[in-house]
C-alpha cells in the first residue's frame, strides 16, 4: 500500500474511521491533513467504541506514527481531553506528532462560528459550530495563529491581543455578543501548549521520509466529497478540501508521492446539515436506515438524513478523487428492505444528467432516475467473502461497479473491524 490515500466518496460519515482502523493495521503511518474537531470517527476494536475527533484513527495501534498534518484546524483543549482518554485506556501517543503549522482554533472562532450561524436565521448553514469556518478565514486572511505561535508565549500573546481586539468589536458591535477576556484565553492556551509543545515538529518532512523509505503512509480524509470548498454543495460545505488533492497541500506533500486512492461510500446515502438532497428517503424506509444503521452524528448526535445509493455523487467522487477503488460500507443495513433502489442519473427539465451540477440549485430539482432491484432478507454481518454473499448484494455490487467505473474494494457487513473483506 506504499501511500494511500482514504477519502469519504459521500457527504461524510461514510465509516472511515473503522476503514482506515483496517488499513492502519499495516500502515506505519497515518496522516490526518484537513478539517479538525467537526470529524467524528467511531472506530470499533475489540467490542469497545473510541470516538475519535482530531487524532488519526490508527491511534489504537501502538506501532503507527499518527500525524497532525498542516492543513487541519486544531482545538488544544479538544485534542488533549482526547489524548488523555486515550491514555486513560491504555492507548500510548508518544506516536502522536502536530505539525508546527496548523492553525489553532481559538474560543473566538468558537463564538463567531455559533452568532454568524444565528445571525442567518433560516439561511444558516448548519455548521457544527466548532469554529472550523472562522478559523480558516482566519488563515485564509493571513491572520490566524498557528502551532508554532501558540507555543511561543511572546508571539502568542502578540498575536492573540492584535486579534482579539478586532474579533471582540465583531462580537459585541456587528453581532450583539460579549467580549472575551484576554487573561483568560492566554492563561488558558498557554497551559494547552505547554502540554502540546513535545508533540510538535515538521511533519512534512516526516511524512515525505516515511514514503522515501518505503514505508505504508495512509492519508485519512475527514468529511467528504460533497462537503469540499470547491467540490461540494456550495455553500453547505466545510471550510476544507476533503478530496484527495487536500493531502497535497495539508500534509504538504506533492501529488506523484500518493500511489492509490479508495473512496470510502456508504451502500445507501446520509447527508447531515441543510441543503438538497436527490435520494432522500423521508418515508418509513429512511426512518429504518436511520435507526438500524445508527445515522446519528458523531460530533453532533443530531439525526442523519438518509437515502437511496445515489451514483451519480459516487461517479463524481472517482473524478474528482481519481479513485482507485471503493470501501463499501454498511451493506448490512439494507438487509430486510423488499426493493432496493439505486440512483444512477438524474432528470431536469427533460434532460437525463450523469454528472453532479455544479450548482445547488440545479440539484434541487432533480429527480433521481432508479434502478429497483431486489433486496435481500439474509443477515449478512457473518459473511466474510464475496461468493457468500446473497445474489442480491452481489447485483448490488456489480451495479455499483458497472456505473462508475470503479471497483469495489472492500466491503463491510457490520460495526466491528472483524465485519469487513477484501472483494477478491
Ligand atoms: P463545519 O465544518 O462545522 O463548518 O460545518 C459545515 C458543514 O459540514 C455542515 O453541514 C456540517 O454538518 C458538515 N460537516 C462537517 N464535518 C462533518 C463530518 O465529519 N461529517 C458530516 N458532516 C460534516
Amino acid at each position: 500500500m506504499p501511500a494511500t490515500a482514504l477519502v469519504g466518496a459521500q457527504w461524510g460519515d461514510e465509516g472511515k474511521g473503522k476503514t482506515i482502523d483496517i488499513l492502519a493495521a499495516k500502515a506505519d503511518m497515518v496522516v490526518r491533513a484537513q478539517g479538525g474537531c467537526n470529524a467524528g470517527h467511531t472506530v470499533v476494536a475489540d467490542g469497545v467504541t473510541h470516538k475519535l475527533h482530531l487524532i488519526p484513527s490508527g491511534i489504537l495501534n501502538p506501532a503507527t506514527v499518527n500525524v497532525i498534518g498542516n492543513g487541519t484546524v486544531v482545538t488544544p483543549g479538544i485534542l488533549l481531553r482526547e489524548m488523555d482518554e486515550l491514555a486513560s485506556k491504555g492507548y500510548s501517543l508518544k506516536n502522536l506528532k502536530l505539525d508546527a503549522r496548523a492553525h489553532v482554533i481559538l474560543p473566538y472562532h468558537i463564538e463567531l462560528d455559533i452568532l454568524a450561524e444565528a445571525a442567518r436565521g433560516g439561511a444558516d448553514l448548519g455548521t457544527t459550530k466548532n469554529g472550523i469556518g472562522p478559523c480558516y478565514m482566519d488563515k485564509a486572511e493571513r491572520v490566524g495563529i498557528r502551532v508554532c505561535d501558540l507555543i511561543d508565549p511572546a508571539v502568542f500573546a502578540e498575536k492573540l491581543k492584535v486579534n482579539l481586539a478586532v474579533k471582540n468589536k465583531l462580537i459585541t458591535l456587528v453581532y450583539g455578543g460579549k467580549a472575551l477576556d484576554f487573561e483568560k484565553i492566554y492563561d488558558e492556551y498557554c497551559g494547552y501548549a505547554k502540554r502540546l509543545k513535545p508533540y510538535v515538529t515538521d511533519t512534512s518532512v516526516l511524512v515525505y521520509n516515511a514514503i522515501k523509505a518505503n514505508q505504508n503512509v495512509l492519508f485519512e480524509g475527514a468529511q467528504g466529497m460533497l462537503l469540499d470548498l470547491d467540490m461540494g454543495t456550495y455553500p453547505y460545505v466545510t471550510s476544507s478540501h476533503p478530496v484527495t488533492g487536500g493531502f497535497c497541500v495539508g500534509a504538504g506533500i506533492g501529488p506523484t508521492l500518493i500511489d492509490d486512492c479508495i473512496g470510502v461510500a456508504k451502500a445507501y446515502t446520509t447527508r447531515v446539515g441543510k441543503g438538497p438532497f436527490p435520494t432522500e428517503l423521508l418515508d418509513e424506509i429512511g426512518e429504518r436506515l436511520r435507526r438500524v444503521g445508527a445515522e446519528y452524528g458523531t460530533t453532533t448526535g443530531r439525526p442523519r438524513r438518509c437515502g437511496w445509493l445515489d451514483l451519480v455523487i459516487l461517479r463524481c467522487a472517482v473524478r474528482v478523487n481519481g479513485l482507485t477503488g471503493f470501501a463499501l460500507s454498511k451493506l448490512d443495513t439494507l438487509s430486510g428492505i423488499d426493493t432496493l433502489k439505486v440512483c444512477i442519473a438524474y432528470k431536469k427539465d427533460g434532460e437525463t444528467l450523469y454528472d453532479f451540477p455544479t450548482d445547488i440549485r440545479d440539484l434541487e430539482g432533480c429527480e433521481p432516475v432508479y434502478v429497483e432491484m431486489a433486496g435481500f432478507g439474509e443477515d449478512i454481518t457473518g459473511v466474510r467473502t464475496f461468493d457468500a454473499l446473497p445474489k442480491a448484494c452481489k447485483r448490488y455490487i456489480e451495479l455499483i461497479e458497472s456505473e462508475t467505473g470503479c471497483p469495489i474494494r472492500m466491503i463491510g457487513v457490520g460495526q466491528d473491524r472483524e465485519q469487513n473483506f477484501d472483494r477478491n
